[in-house]
């Protein structure tokens, strides 16, 4: 027997022509890529995210010279929201990037061990988080389920 996950995204070609509240997260993140610490890789990532209590939260890339040590953009948000409002879900994150070549047009997706975290925050709070992602101009992916990106992937339910 032969099982297939279908995997669906929207593709939109502009910011512009998404609803407020999601614009507004895509500009917060394409804007704080500058705050980003990536002196090694040069490629500076940021995420906004929006929680289910109206606030907003930004993670940008964290490097180390000792290179595992350092922590993607997606994993410092999960972890400021989780500590400046714990309890609280999150609803949607916008992704963006800025890398050495300049302006980036072709949309960041997120790396597997992040993957792994958005789907353990989804599976807690049994919130789906819908994923905007993009670069610094040009179209936006967006996902409506970040576990869509991580197909049988591996939750507490296995564990039981
Ligand atoms: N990075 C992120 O922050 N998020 C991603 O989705 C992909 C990669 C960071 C990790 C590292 O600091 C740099 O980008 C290059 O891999």
């Amino acid at each position: 027997m032969i099982q297939e996950i279908p995997f669906r995204y929207e593709i939109v070609s502009d910011v512009d022509l998404l609803a407020s509240a999601d614009a507004l997260l895509i500009k917060e993140a394409r804007l704080i890529t500058d705050q980003s610490y990536a002196p090694y890789s040069n490629f500076h990532v940021a995420a906004a995210g929006l929680l289910m209590n109206g606030a907003i939260v930004r993670g940008t890339n964290q490097e180390n010279a000792s290179y595992p040590v350092s922590i993607c953009a997606e994993r410092v948000l999960l972890s400021a929201a989780a500590s400046l409002y714990p309890g609280i879900a999150l609803v949607s994150m916008a992704i963006s990037y800025r890398n050495l070549k300049g302006s980036s047009n072709r949309p960041i997706t997120p790396c597997g061990v992040c993957r792994q975290s958005l789907v353990e925050h989804q599976h807690h709070f049994h919130q789906s988080i819908r994923l905007l992602l993009t670069g610094q101009i040009g179209e936006i992916y967006i996902i409506e389920d970040a576990a869509s990106l991580l197909p049988l992937g591996f939750t507490a339910d296995d564990m039981k």
